[in-house]
Protein backbone atom coordinates (compact mmCIF):
# COMPACT_ATOMS: atom_id res chain seq x y z
CA UNK A 1 0.00 0.00 0.00
CA UNK A 2 0.78 3.67 -0.88
CA UNK A 3 2.91 5.39 2.39
CA UNK A 4 2.36 8.73 2.95
CA UNK A 5 4.86 10.73 3.84
CA UNK A 6 4.20 12.02 7.51
CA UNK A 7 5.63 15.94 8.90
CA UNK A 8 7.27 16.51 12.07
CA UNK A 9 5.36 19.01 14.15
CA UNK A 10 6.57 20.85 16.62
CA UNK A 11 5.82 19.04 19.27
CA UNK A 12 7.66 15.70 18.44
CA UNK A 13 4.58 13.79 16.77
CA UNK A 14 4.42 12.83 13.57
CA UNK A 15 1.31 14.10 11.13
CA UNK A 16 0.29 11.66 8.12
CA UNK A 17 0.53 14.59 5.23
CA UNK A 18 -2.35 13.46 3.24
CA UNK A 19 -5.84 12.73 4.99
CA UNK A 20 -9.43 12.98 4.46
CA UNK A 21 -11.83 16.04 4.95
CA UNK A 22 -14.77 15.50 5.94
CA UNK A 23 -16.46 18.96 5.47
CA UNK A 24 -20.10 19.60 3.83
CA UNK A 25 -20.45 15.95 4.41
CA UNK A 26 -24.03 14.90 5.42
CA UNK A 27 -24.05 13.39 8.46
CA UNK A 28 -25.55 9.96 7.17
CA UNK A 29 -23.41 10.35 4.32
CA UNK A 30 -20.22 10.11 6.81
CA UNK A 31 -19.32 6.89 8.34
CA UNK A 32 -19.51 5.62 4.62
CA UNK A 33 -17.25 7.92 3.04
CA UNK A 34 -14.82 7.78 6.15
CA UNK A 35 -14.72 3.96 6.12
CA UNK A 36 -14.16 3.99 2.43
CA UNK A 37 -11.16 6.57 2.77
CA UNK A 38 -9.87 4.26 5.07
CA UNK A 39 -9.94 1.30 3.61
CA UNK A 40 -8.07 3.46 0.73
CA UNK A 41 -5.38 4.15 2.58
CA UNK A 42 -6.07 7.29 4.02
CA UNK A 43 -4.48 7.50 7.85
CA UNK A 44 -5.83 11.04 8.78
CA UNK A 45 -9.28 12.15 8.83
CA UNK A 46 -10.22 16.27 9.50
CA UNK A 47 -13.58 16.99 11.00
CA UNK A 48 -14.92 19.78 13.17
CA UNK A 49 -17.78 20.36 15.74
CA UNK A 50 -19.03 22.43 13.34
CA UNK A 51 -19.68 19.66 10.63
CA UNK A 52 -21.93 17.96 12.82
CA UNK A 53 -20.36 14.82 11.97
CA UNK A 54 -17.79 13.62 14.88
CA UNK A 55 -20.42 10.83 15.81
CA UNK A 56 -20.42 9.12 12.11
CA UNK A 57 -16.59 9.55 11.47
CA UNK A 58 -16.52 7.75 14.76
CA UNK A 59 -18.51 5.05 13.22
CA UNK A 60 -17.06 4.53 10.29
CA UNK A 61 -13.27 5.04 11.97
CA UNK A 62 -14.88 1.14 14.13
CA UNK A 63 -16.38 0.22 11.13
CA UNK A 64 -12.84 -0.01 9.34
CA UNK A 65 -11.47 -2.41 12.01
CA UNK A 66 -8.04 0.03 11.98
CA UNK A 67 -6.33 0.26 15.18
CA UNK A 68 -7.10 3.58 16.80
CA UNK A 69 -3.51 4.30 17.18
CA UNK A 70 -3.06 4.31 13.70
CA UNK A 71 -5.61 7.15 12.56
CA UNK A 72 -4.92 10.60 13.03
CA UNK A 73 -8.10 12.03 14.11
CA UNK A 74 -8.32 16.01 13.68
CA UNK A 75 -11.24 17.93 15.30
CA UNK A 76 -11.83 21.29 16.04
CA UNK A 77 -14.10 24.29 18.62
CA UNK A 78 -17.07 25.54 17.28
CA UNK A 79 -17.36 29.39 17.34
CA UNK A 80 -19.83 29.37 19.93
CA UNK A 81 -17.70 27.73 22.56
CA UNK A 82 -14.96 30.03 23.10
CA UNK A 83 -15.44 30.27 26.36
CA UNK A 84 -13.33 27.67 28.52
CA UNK A 85 -16.17 26.24 30.24
CA UNK A 86 -18.11 26.15 26.74
CA UNK A 87 -14.91 24.83 25.87
CA UNK A 88 -14.78 22.07 28.12
CA UNK A 89 -18.45 20.58 27.40
CA UNK A 90 -17.95 20.52 23.84
CA UNK A 91 -14.49 19.24 23.67
CA UNK A 92 -16.19 16.69 25.93
CA UNK A 93 -18.96 16.08 23.78
CA UNK A 94 -16.76 15.60 20.78
CA UNK A 95 -14.92 12.74 22.46
CA UNK A 96 -18.07 11.39 23.35
CA UNK A 97 -19.09 11.59 20.11
CA UNK A 98 -16.44 9.87 18.29
CA UNK A 99 -16.02 7.38 20.77
CA UNK A 100 -12.17 8.15 21.76
CA UNK A 101 -10.29 8.88 25.07
CA UNK A 102 -8.31 11.14 22.59
CA UNK A 103 -8.08 13.43 19.50
CA UNK A 104 -4.70 13.63 17.63
CA UNK A 105 -5.48 17.11 17.12
CA UNK A 106 -7.48 19.67 18.45
CA UNK A 107 -8.14 23.28 16.79
CA UNK A 108 -9.50 26.19 17.50
CA UNK A 109 -11.34 26.85 14.25
CA UNK A 110 -11.56 30.39 13.92
CA UNK A 111 -10.17 33.54 15.69
CA UNK A 112 -12.86 35.39 15.98
CA UNK A 113 -10.89 38.56 16.42
CA UNK A 114 -14.01 41.24 16.54
CA UNK A 115 -15.87 38.16 18.41
CA UNK A 116 -15.01 38.00 22.77
CA UNK A 117 -13.56 41.37 23.09
CA UNK A 118 -10.76 39.64 20.71
CA UNK A 119 -9.48 37.24 23.43
CA UNK A 120 -8.27 34.21 21.97
CA UNK A 121 -5.50 33.70 24.27
CA UNK A 122 -8.11 32.39 27.15
CA UNK A 123 -9.33 29.91 24.49
CA UNK A 124 -5.79 28.73 23.61
CA UNK A 125 -4.97 28.26 27.52
CA UNK A 126 -7.94 25.79 27.70
CA UNK A 127 -6.33 23.97 24.51
CA UNK A 128 -3.28 23.56 26.54
CA UNK A 129 -5.08 22.16 29.60
CA UNK A 130 -6.46 19.69 27.19
CA UNK A 131 -3.06 18.97 25.92
CA UNK A 132 -1.43 18.43 29.28
CA UNK A 133 -4.47 16.41 30.75
CA UNK A 134 -3.23 13.76 27.40
CA UNK A 135 -7.15 14.36 25.78
CA UNK A 136 -5.44 16.38 22.34
CA UNK A 137 -2.06 15.31 22.02
CA UNK A 138 -1.38 17.77 19.71
CA UNK A 139 -2.92 21.11 19.86
CA UNK A 140 -3.11 24.33 16.71
CA UNK A 141 -5.11 26.48 15.12
CA UNK A 142 -7.24 27.56 11.98
CA UNK A 143 -7.37 30.86 10.45
CA UNK A 144 -5.04 32.43 12.46
CA UNK A 145 -3.37 35.03 10.76
CA UNK A 146 0.28 36.47 11.78
CA UNK A 147 -0.67 39.06 14.44
CA UNK A 148 -3.14 36.86 15.96
CA UNK A 149 -0.39 34.06 16.33
CA UNK A 150 2.36 36.76 17.43
CA UNK A 151 -0.48 37.56 19.84
CA UNK A 152 -0.23 33.94 21.07
CA UNK A 153 3.27 34.31 21.60
CA UNK A 154 3.79 36.99 23.32
CA UNK A 155 0.75 36.04 25.43
CA UNK A 156 1.70 32.31 26.18
CA UNK A 157 4.52 29.60 26.77
CA UNK A 158 2.78 26.71 23.55
CA UNK A 159 3.11 27.47 19.89
CA UNK A 160 0.63 26.07 18.11
CA UNK A 161 1.48 22.97 16.35
CA UNK A 162 -0.58 23.66 13.25
CA UNK A 163 -2.55 26.43 11.39
CA UNK A 164 -5.29 25.17 9.14
CA UNK A 165 -5.37 27.96 6.87
CA UNK A 166 -7.21 28.32 3.34
CA UNK A 167 -4.23 27.83 0.38
CA UNK A 168 -4.70 26.50 -3.44
CA UNK A 169 -3.18 27.54 -6.76
CA UNK A 170 -5.58 30.50 -6.35
CA UNK A 171 -4.57 31.92 -3.33
CA UNK A 172 -1.24 30.50 -1.97
CA UNK A 173 -1.42 32.54 1.41
CA UNK A 174 2.14 33.08 1.34
CA UNK A 175 2.62 35.44 4.35
CA UNK A 176 0.88 33.49 6.67
CA UNK A 177 2.55 30.23 5.75
CA UNK A 178 6.10 32.17 5.61
CA UNK A 179 5.10 33.08 9.22
CA UNK A 180 4.29 29.14 10.30
CA UNK A 181 7.64 28.64 8.29
CA UNK A 182 10.00 30.97 10.71
CA UNK A 183 8.23 29.87 13.90
CA UNK A 184 7.90 26.33 13.13
CA UNK A 185 3.94 25.80 12.97
CA UNK A 186 2.93 23.43 10.22
CA UNK A 187 0.75 25.14 7.67
CA UNK A 188 -2.44 22.33 6.75
CA UNK A 189 -4.14 23.68 3.73
CA UNK A 190 -8.20 23.60 3.83
CA UNK A 191 -9.69 23.65 0.84
CA UNK A 192 -6.88 22.21 -1.26
CA UNK A 193 -8.65 22.47 -4.84
CA UNK A 194 -10.59 25.39 -4.02
CA UNK A 195 -13.43 23.03 -3.49
CA UNK A 196 -12.72 22.44 -7.29
CA UNK A 197 -12.32 25.80 -8.88
CA UNK A 198 -8.79 25.69 -9.84
CA UNK A 199 -9.70 21.99 -11.91
CA UNK A 200 -10.64 23.73 -15.29
CA UNK A 201 -7.35 25.75 -14.89
CA UNK A 202 -5.58 26.07 -18.42
CA UNK A 203 -2.27 25.70 -16.90
CA UNK A 204 -3.21 22.89 -14.29
CA UNK A 205 -4.63 21.20 -17.44
CA UNK A 206 -1.39 21.44 -19.84
CA UNK A 207 0.74 20.04 -16.72
CA UNK A 208 -1.90 17.19 -15.63
CA UNK A 209 -1.83 16.21 -19.89
CA UNK A 210 1.97 16.28 -20.00
CA UNK A 211 2.57 13.86 -16.44
CA UNK A 212 -0.72 12.14 -17.22
CA UNK A 213 -2.68 13.02 -13.81
CA UNK A 214 -5.84 14.74 -13.56
CA UNK A 215 -5.65 18.91 -12.08
CA UNK A 216 -6.91 17.64 -8.96
CA UNK A 217 -3.92 15.15 -8.74
CA UNK A 218 -1.75 17.80 -10.02
CA UNK A 219 -2.98 20.52 -7.42
CA UNK A 220 -2.55 18.24 -4.59
CA UNK A 221 0.81 17.09 -5.73
CA UNK A 222 2.11 20.94 -5.55
CA UNK A 223 0.50 21.07 -1.54
CA UNK A 224 2.40 17.87 -1.11
CA UNK A 225 5.74 19.57 -2.91
CA UNK A 226 5.24 22.65 -1.12
CA UNK A 227 5.44 20.68 2.81
CA UNK A 228 1.45 21.43 2.88
CA UNK A 229 -0.95 19.02 4.70
CA UNK A 230 -4.17 18.38 2.93
CA UNK A 231 -7.35 16.63 3.80
CA UNK A 232 -9.32 16.58 0.04
CA UNK A 233 -13.07 15.75 0.85
CA UNK A 234 -15.04 13.84 -2.08
CA UNK A 235 -17.90 11.35 -1.67
CA UNK A 236 -17.24 10.22 -5.00
CA UNK A 237 -15.35 6.39 -4.78
CA UNK A 238 -13.08 7.14 -7.64
CA UNK A 239 -12.46 10.18 -6.67
CA UNK A 240 -11.05 9.34 -3.09
CA UNK A 241 -8.84 7.00 -4.78
CA UNK A 242 -7.61 9.43 -7.27
CA UNK A 243 -6.32 11.44 -4.02
CA UNK A 244 -4.60 8.96 -2.79
CA UNK A 245 -2.90 8.55 -5.65
CA UNK A 246 -0.70 11.38 -5.85
CA UNK A 247 2.96 9.50 -4.71
CA UNK A 248 4.32 8.05 -8.17
CA UNK A 249 4.93 11.09 -9.92
CA UNK A 250 7.35 14.35 -9.33
CA UNK A 251 6.40 18.06 -10.50
CA UNK A 252 9.38 20.13 -11.48
CA UNK A 253 10.69 23.28 -10.00
CA UNK A 254 9.40 24.95 -13.61
CA UNK A 255 5.72 23.33 -12.63
CA UNK A 256 5.69 24.51 -9.33
CA UNK A 257 6.37 27.79 -10.61
CA UNK A 258 3.54 28.18 -12.50
CA UNK A 259 1.02 27.25 -9.86
CA UNK A 260 2.50 29.46 -8.06
CA UNK A 261 2.17 31.77 -10.24
CA UNK A 262 -1.96 31.45 -10.59
CA UNK A 263 -2.32 33.39 -7.22
CA UNK A 264 -4.95 35.98 -7.35
CA UNK A 265 -4.10 37.32 -3.92
CA UNK A 266 -7.38 38.23 -1.55
CA UNK A 267 -9.90 37.79 -4.61
CA UNK A 268 -8.36 33.99 -4.94
CA UNK A 269 -10.28 33.50 -1.52
CA UNK A 270 -12.88 30.50 -1.28
CA UNK A 271 -13.68 31.22 2.07
CA UNK A 272 -14.08 34.31 4.77
CA UNK A 273 -11.30 36.46 5.78
CA UNK A 274 -10.19 35.66 9.22
CA UNK A 275 -9.54 39.43 9.99
CA UNK A 276 -13.73 40.22 9.34
CA UNK A 277 -15.65 36.35 9.85
CA UNK A 278 -17.13 36.63 13.03
CA UNK A 279 -19.82 34.33 12.66
CA UNK A 280 -21.28 32.28 15.46
CA UNK A 281 -24.05 29.31 14.73
CA UNK A 282 -27.18 29.85 16.69
N1 LIG B 1 -10.57 25.13 8.97
C1 LIG B 1 -11.44 25.59 8.13
O1 LIG B 1 -11.97 26.70 8.30
C2 LIG B 1 -11.80 24.79 6.93
C3 LIG B 1 -12.58 25.35 5.91
C4 LIG B 1 -12.89 24.55 4.80
C5 LIG B 1 -12.42 23.26 4.72
N2 LIG B 1 -11.70 22.71 5.76
C6 LIG B 1 -11.19 21.31 5.73
O2 LIG B 1 -10.55 21.08 4.48
C7 LIG B 1 -11.17 19.96 3.84
C8 LIG B 1 -11.11 20.09 2.34
O3 LIG B 1 -11.66 21.32 1.90
P1 LIG B 1 -13.08 21.43 1.17
O4 LIG B 1 -13.91 20.28 1.51
O5 LIG B 1 -13.61 22.79 1.48
O6 LIG B 1 -12.71 21.47 -0.37
P2 LIG B 1 -11.79 20.65 -1.38
O7 LIG B 1 -11.27 19.41 -0.76
O8 LIG B 1 -10.82 21.63 -1.98
O9 LIG B 1 -12.83 20.28 -2.55
C9 LIG B 1 -13.92 19.44 -2.34
C10 LIG B 1 -14.80 19.49 -3.60
O10 LIG B 1 -14.06 19.05 -4.73
C11 LIG B 1 -14.67 17.89 -5.30
N3 LIG B 1 -13.58 16.97 -5.60
C12 LIG B 1 -12.80 16.30 -4.70
N4 LIG B 1 -11.88 15.57 -5.35
C13 LIG B 1 -12.07 15.74 -6.67
C14 LIG B 1 -11.44 15.23 -7.82
N5 LIG B 1 -10.43 14.37 -7.74
N6 LIG B 1 -11.91 15.64 -9.04
C15 LIG B 1 -12.92 16.51 -9.13
N7 LIG B 1 -13.57 17.02 -8.07
C16 LIG B 1 -13.15 16.65 -6.84
C17 LIG B 1 -15.64 17.36 -4.25
O11 LIG B 1 -16.78 16.79 -4.87
P3 LIG B 1 -17.50 15.41 -4.40
O12 LIG B 1 -17.47 15.34 -2.91
O13 LIG B 1 -18.89 15.59 -4.95
O14 LIG B 1 -16.77 14.30 -5.06
C18 LIG B 1 -16.02 18.63 -3.51
O15 LIG B 1 -17.04 19.31 -4.20
C19 LIG B 1 -12.60 19.99 4.42
O16 LIG B 1 -13.31 18.78 4.18
C20 LIG B 1 -12.31 20.28 5.86
O17 LIG B 1 -11.85 19.11 6.50
C21 LIG B 1 -11.39 23.46 6.86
Amino acid sequence: MTSVPTIALNDGRSIPQLGFGVFQIDADETAKATRLALETGYRHIDTAQMYGNEKQVGEGIKDSGIARDDIWVTTKLNNGFHRPDDAKRSFDESLSKLGLDHVDLFLIHWPLPTQYDGDFVTTWNTLIEFQKEGRAKSIGVSNFQPAHLDKLAAETSVVPSVNQIEVHPYFTNTEAIAYGTEHGIATEAWSPIAQGKVLDDDVIGQIAERVGKSTAQVTLRWHIQHGNIIFPKSVTEQRVKDNFDIFDFELSGDDIAALDGLDKGEDGRTGPNPDTFDYIPE
